[in-house]
């Protein structure tokens, strides 16, 4: 997609679309609305009085033909009550006009900001656009593979000449945040048989060669010298090796301590032999997701260019039932040394995340923060609303929720209270690995925080928030990638803690 900038009247530019973002209003008083309103013979006046169009968020509408403009139409497009806008609003208005059918026959169109001028506005509009208008068409074929309504064409265009650089630059980043994001849709919808951990982790090294940072696999020889026995007791139904995935991205001086990103790269969670009852058992492709989003973190972050020492680490499996699959009532040994009964074998994900929290202590980070699609009773906490969140250290929470706030990805915290490590205590063994159904999401909050070591550390869920039933207006009903804003900002806003 070619993107562009200027400062000329939208008058002037010969596209199939200009697409005007504009606040609620009760009647035409900004310049260049009036402009447009004369330019239609009143059209605009005439939609305010029917309503048909007022500004309101959700609200798109064309009006055709306007004289004096070089464009065959005018895309309205409503941003909310003014007081409100954020820059969530022109995210959400990117959306929607991204799905609209007018749009769909321009091949270039311009986004016009009209008074606005905001980077966070500029940015949110191209990773709106990206987001709304996303789909995967890799496993069609004919003319179905073809996305041929896609815009190969933007002209963002503002009204202040001084402005253009920033608006580049925010565009900029915009888009390179929106196809970070849509990779770790990608990612997440890939089925299991087409990523699997050995794939999982080729893709990684395709990436760290493109995007220039390092990249280690340990297979199961190097995972069992490590011993990773939580991690090794998960992979064991499956005849799919395991992977374990490192990467370090330098953004920073040598001497600086990364922030070490852990996802879980469980690429199919079948429940092993607790096996999962059978209905939407095929979402569970989707159970790497966390990998993904750390995955894509640090490409995003490098192309970026962020100024910090980024590591991601990646424990990637299958959970499997087989005749050599771990058994419900087996007791194993994480790498920390600690025994952990097994209750349930679809307990997984905290397994594979506790050798991994406990392998971060090798690169003594600043912080750790874990993301994964771990418990499903976090549909019980926050539905797909938000993602719940615990961890050790005040400070480091804070920030997470402040990136929430800029990112409009939500997070609640969640405590860690002794009742849930109670919970999560062996009769025979240290630890259980299922303590129950009731506060499910805390308990493994809980368990995980027995294997990290003494560094700040953040524990994000975002099963369930990870797929969105419906459709909203940037995240379209799918995967949605939730989580590489987040981090991204995190990062970018990273100061020494
Ligand atoms: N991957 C699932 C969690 C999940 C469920 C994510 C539904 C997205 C949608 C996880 O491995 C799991 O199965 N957790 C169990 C844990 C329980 C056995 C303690 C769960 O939440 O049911
Ligand atoms: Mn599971
Ligand atoms: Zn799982």
């Amino acid at each position: 997609m070619k993107l562009n900038y200027s400062a000329n009247n939208i008058s002037e530019f010969t596209v199939g679309s200009i697409v005007y973002f504009v606040p609620e209003f009760e009647k035409i008083s900004d310049k260049q609305l009036k402009a447009v309103d004369t330019a239609t013979s009143g059209a605009l006046t005439t939609m305010l009085e029917s309503e048909e169009f007022t500004g309101a968020m959700g609200e798109v509408a064309s009006v055709y033909h306007p004289a004096g403009f070089k464009a065959g139409r005018v895309v309205l497009v409503g941003l909310g009550e003014k007081k409100e806008i954020t820059p969530d609003s022109f995210r959400k208005a990117a959306g929607h006009v991204s799905r609209y059918s007018g749009l769909k026959s321009s091949a270039k169109a311009v986004f016009y900001f009209g008074k606005f001028d905001d980077e966070r506005f500029y940015q949110a509009v191209i990773e709106g656009y990206l987001l709304g208008s996303w789909k995967l068409l890799d496993y069609k074929t004919g003319d179905a593979a073809e996305d041929k309504t896609a815009l190969k064409e933007i002209t963002f265009v503002i009204d202040n000449p001084r402005q253009l650089k920033r608006l580049e630059k925010a565009v900029e980043r915009g888009f390179i945040i929106g196809e970070g994001q849509t990779m770790v849709r990608e990612l997440a919808f890939t089925p299991s048989n087409f990523l699997t951990p050995q794939l999982l982790s080729k893709k990684a090294q395709q990436l760290a060669r493109k995007y220039k940072f390092t990249c280690r696999v340990l297979d199961e020889k190097a995972i069992a010298k490590e011993k990773m026995g939580a991690l090794e007791s998960v992979a064991r139904g499956s005849n799919e090796p395991p992977r374990f995935i490192i990467l370090e991205y330098k953004g920073a001086p040598a001497g600086r301590k990364p922030i070490v990103l852990v996802g879980k790269g469980v690429t199919f969670d079948s429940g092993g032999i607790s096996l999962k009852p059978g209905l939407n058992m095929h979402e569970m492709k989707g159970d790497m997701t966390g990998a993904a989003v750390v995955l894509s973190t640090i490409v995003t972050a490098a192309r970026l260019k962020l100024p910090q020492n980024v590591t991601v680490l990646i424990p990637a499996t299958e959970n499997m039932p087989s005749g050599k699959a771990t058994r419900p009532g087996d007791i194993i040994t994480a790498r920390n040394g600690k025994t952990i009964e097994i209750i349930n074998t679809d307990a997984e994900g905290r397994l594979i995340l506790a050798d991994a929290l406990d392998y971060a202590n090798e690169f003594k980070p600043q912080a750790v923060l874990d993301i994964a699609t771990l418990t499903g009773a976090s549909l019980f906490v926050l539905g797909y609303s938000g993602a719940p969140i615990m961890g050790n250290n005040d400070k480091l929470l804070t920030r997470v929720k402040e990136a929430s706030e800029a990112t409009a990805e939500r997070v609640w915290e969640l405590p860690l209270w002794d009742d849930f490590y109670d919970r999560m205590k062996s009769s025979i063994a240290d630890l259980v690995n299922s303590g129950g159904r009731a506060a499910g999401t805390a308990c493994a909050g809980a368990f995980l925080e027995n294997f990290i070591g003494d560094y700040p550390w953040a524990h994000i869920d975002i099963a369930y928030v990870d797929l969105e039933p419906k459709g909203r207006p940037y995240i379209p009903a799918g995967p949605t990638g939730i989580g590489l804003r987040l981090l991204i900002e995190v990062l970018s806003a990273w100061k020494k803690l």
